[in-house]
């Protein structure tokens, strides 16, 4: 029996060093601890065990209980320690992983950033139809039978024509004024921003999508200076700057004076640029005072009401603004390009 504990005793010393982990810790413990271990068994004889020799073999099996014991005890504390200080080797300090955000399209903030812009000054946004139909792009707005702009080469007719109606994809924002004023009595003010299509050749200035925003503002007494005054707070708003603008006689069929707008080159302060094509002004915008005709058609009466409104390109706008070289260069959704923005 002594010789037992002396073997058991040499062999948890030995076994105590390859004690690493949790794992080896309970295999000591089972085997050695537990109740069906081997001290267990040691005790279990130690019923059988010679009067005589009892309180020898007892003293060396106690020994033996408080060694395992203590051996136990201070392998888990180790172990223990060592998790935790390898947890704590993580180092905070370095950078997190990079993700990549996405960001909102450089036309959607855009469009966006006009919006408010006009709203601030009691503009409200409204959603026109990309379908309309020829009363609604032409017709109501005073376009005659003959203009080309009515032109197969010019405009996308759709092929499920109705019997009656020829539809087509709106070639401007502006058949959504007739559509607002056709379900509301003025005042109104109204910013529609959206696309539009265009059967051009595609090239560096053109595409056969584009976006604009259109401006209407209907009510008793409005004049031509209060166009200028709006569109010249949008310009400082929107260019952050205090630029000169100056209107141009142009023409547009649904607009009687008509004019487009020019801002002075931002780029070149005027001084003439590459940009500016050494003008010094940029054109940004077609306006003019809604013509009596339309009105007749939407159910105003011309000599109660007046009215301005105004349409402008976005990719146009922001070419100039961002120095963007190409227009197709906003659909090409390159992250390259994009991320700039
Ligand atoms: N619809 C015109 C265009 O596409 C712009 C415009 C809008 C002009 C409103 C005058 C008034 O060019």
């Amino acid at each position: 029996m002594l010789e037992n504990i002396e073997k058991l005793n040499k062999e948890i010393t030995v076994v105590s060093a390859l004690i690493k982990d949790k794992d080896s810790l309970e295999d000591f413990r089972i085997k050695y601890l537990s109740r069906k271990g081997l001290l267990n068994d040691l005790f279990e004889d130690f019923k059988n065990v010679d009067k005589t020799q009892k309180g020898a073999v007892g003293k060396a099996l106690n020994e033996l209980k408080i060694l395992a014991q203590k051996t136990y005890d201070e392998k888990q504390a180790e172990i223990e320690k060592l998790t935790v200080s390898e947890s704590s080797k993580e180092d905070y300090t370095l950078p997190g992983r990079k993700f990549n955000l996405g960001t909102k399209h450089l036309i959607t903030q855009a469009l966006e950033d006009i919006s408010g812009i006009f709203q601030r000054i009691g503009f409200k946004v409204v959603d026109g139809q990309e379908i309309e139909d020829e009363y609604h792009n032409f017709d109501a707005l005073n376009t005659p039978d003959y203009h080309p702009s009515r032109d197969m080469q010019d405009t996308f007719y759709l092929k499920n024509e109705g019997k009656d109606k020829r539809y087509l994809l709106r070639t401007h924002t502006s058949p959504a004024q007739v559509h607002i004023m056709k379900t509301q009595k003025p005042p109104v003010r109204v910013i529609i921003p959206g696309k539009c299509y265009r059967n051009e050749a595609i090239s560096a200035r053109s595409l056969s999508m584009f976006h604009q925003v259109e401006g209407l503002y209907v009510d008793k007494n409005v004049t031509f200076r209060e166009l200028k005054g709006t569109l010249d707070f949008f310009v400082k708003e929107f260019f952050g700057k205090d630029l000169k603008t100056r209107l141009r006689p142009s023409f547009f069929p649904f607009t009687e004076p008509s004019a487009e707008m020019d801002v002075e080159c931002y780029l070149c302060n005027s001084k003439g640029c590459r940009i500016c094509k050494y003008t010094g002004w940029l054109e940004i915008l077609g306006c003019g005072m809604v013509d009596p005709n339309v009105f007749k058609h939407v159910g105003y009466d011309p000599e109660e009401y007046s009215g301005f409104a105004f349409g402008m390109g976005i990719e146009r706008t922001l070419m100039i603004r961002h120095s963007v070289p190409d227009i197709r260069m906003f659909y090409e959704n390159d992250i390259r390009f994009l991320k700039q923005f």
